[in-house]
């Protein structure tokens, strides 16, 4: 069972959403989107208002709220910056998820509650160059050492790579265990060894920082061992049911903007002498985005209802992110069509939906992952 009841908290944290998104975010974003700029002041004020740790217990700095809240405020910001929403997601759902369920009271002291405050953000490093979808195959290594663990290797595609202060990163403790040993380490920027590469040239969400990381010799105190010895990919793959809901808001997001900027549009534009809304050709592409972000805003707010009754949400976070995903693209690809040439440039904005709508279907487990996460969980039961 699913009922939606938006309380008057949810009400205030959509308000506040949408208020900042559009008196700080959408002032800059063609600037940033063209110079690939990272939203450095956007992302203090994300965390002076509490975005950055939305579902985080106050006693670590956090917000407590709950995932519908989390699920509310970043599907307001990606309607206006997919760039910045992506920034909130990870650190909320794939770096202090896990630190507050896995946890050390001192790592949650030292690490979360500074990223739950927002003061400091957060990367999250799985993907590497020969493990993408096919995640179990870690070859960053990690070998004992006095005291800890001693790191080398390559990651990949790392959102916040540069920028972050605090990375969750996996390696292989156990080859012969295969993904029973993998296990999470936390590391703080600058350690000797651990490497940032250069910031990715992106199709879509161009202001946010994406890059590898080159790992040589990276030494890790025994205290920066996130859960236990072996536990890493489970607290990753845990991670990722989470962060899936975040980036299926993200898309949402995406297709919520798209289509109101197409709305907007076609009753200003004139052709055949009256407003484009009153052509039928173009009503029934209003009608059919409007109904497919309608549809796409069910499952994700019902995976983040899921979470929040602390029910299985496995299937209903990657059916959301596959259905939502899927909306973004098709949803920005139809206002670029409604806004016809003037939608092929930079200027009118929905061209950058198109190209930031892309990546949801690729990140957090591509389409084809999320249809095998999906196959497997209705197998299951
Ligand atoms: N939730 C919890 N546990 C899960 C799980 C899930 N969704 N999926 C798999 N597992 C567990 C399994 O139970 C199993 O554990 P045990 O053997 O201990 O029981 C273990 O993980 C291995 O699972 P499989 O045997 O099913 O392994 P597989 O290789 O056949 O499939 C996979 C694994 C589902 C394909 C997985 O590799 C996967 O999800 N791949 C996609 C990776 C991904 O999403 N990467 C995103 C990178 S991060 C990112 O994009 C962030 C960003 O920058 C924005």
């Amino acid at each position: 069972m699913f009922s939606l009841e938006l309380t008057e908290t949810h009400e205030l944290i959509r308000q506040t959403a949408r208020d900042f998104a559009q008196n700080d975010v959408a002032p800059t974003s063609i600037e940033r989107d063209k110079e690939g700029v990272f939203p450095t002041d956007i992302v203090k004020k994300m965390g002076e208002l509490g975005f950055m740790g939305m579902m985080v217990s106050p006693e670590w700095g956090g917000s407590g709220l709950d995932a519908l809240s989390y699920v509310l405020a970043m599907e307001e910001i990606s309607a206006v910056d997919a760039s910045v929403g992506v920034v909130m997601s990870v650190n909320n759902s794939l770096v202090n998820w896990g630190l507050e369920t896995y946890g050390s009271d001192y790592q949650k002291q030292n690490v979360l509650t500074p990223l739950a405050q927002g003061l400091v953000h957060g990367a999250f490093c799985l993907s590497e160059p020969e493990a993408g979808s096919d995640a179990t195959q870690q070859h960053t290594t990690a070998v004992r050492g006095d005291g800890g663990w001693i790191l080398n290797g390559t990651k990949n595609w790392i959102t916040n790579g540069q920028t972050a202060t605090w990375y969750l990163v996996m390696a292989q403790t156990d080859r012969e265990l295969r993904h029973r040993g993998i296990t999470c380490f936390i590391i703080q920027r600058p350690t000797e060894g651990f490497e940032p590469g250069l910031k990715e040239d992106k199709l879509g969400i161009r202001s946010s920082d994406t890059c590898s990381i080159g790992l040589t010799n990276v030494f890790v105190p025994d205290s920066m061992v996130l859960g236990d010895v072996g536990q890493g990919f489970k607290i990753a793959m845990e991670s990722l049911n989470g962060g899936r809901i975040g980036i299926a808001s993200q898309a949402l997001g995406i297709a919520k903007g798209a289509f109101e900027a197409a709305l907007n549009y076609s009753t200003q534009r004139k052709a055949f002498g009256k407003p484009i809304s009153e052509l039928q050709a173009i009503q029934m592409k209003l009608a059919e985005m409007a109904t497919s972000v309608e549809a796409a805003r069910l499952l994700v707010y019902r995976a983040a209802y899921l979470k929040d009754q602390h029910q299985n949400y496995v299937k209903a976070a990657a059916q959301a992110k596959l259905m939502a995903s899927q909306t973004a693209v098709n949803v920005a690809l139809e206002a670029i069509q409604v806004h016809g040439g003037y939608g092929y440039v930079r200027e009118y904005l929905v061209e950058r939906y198109l190209r930031d709508a892309k990546i949801t279907e690729i990140y957090e487990g591509t389409s084809e992952i999320q249809h095998i996460v999906i196959a497997r969980e209705l197998l299951k039961a």
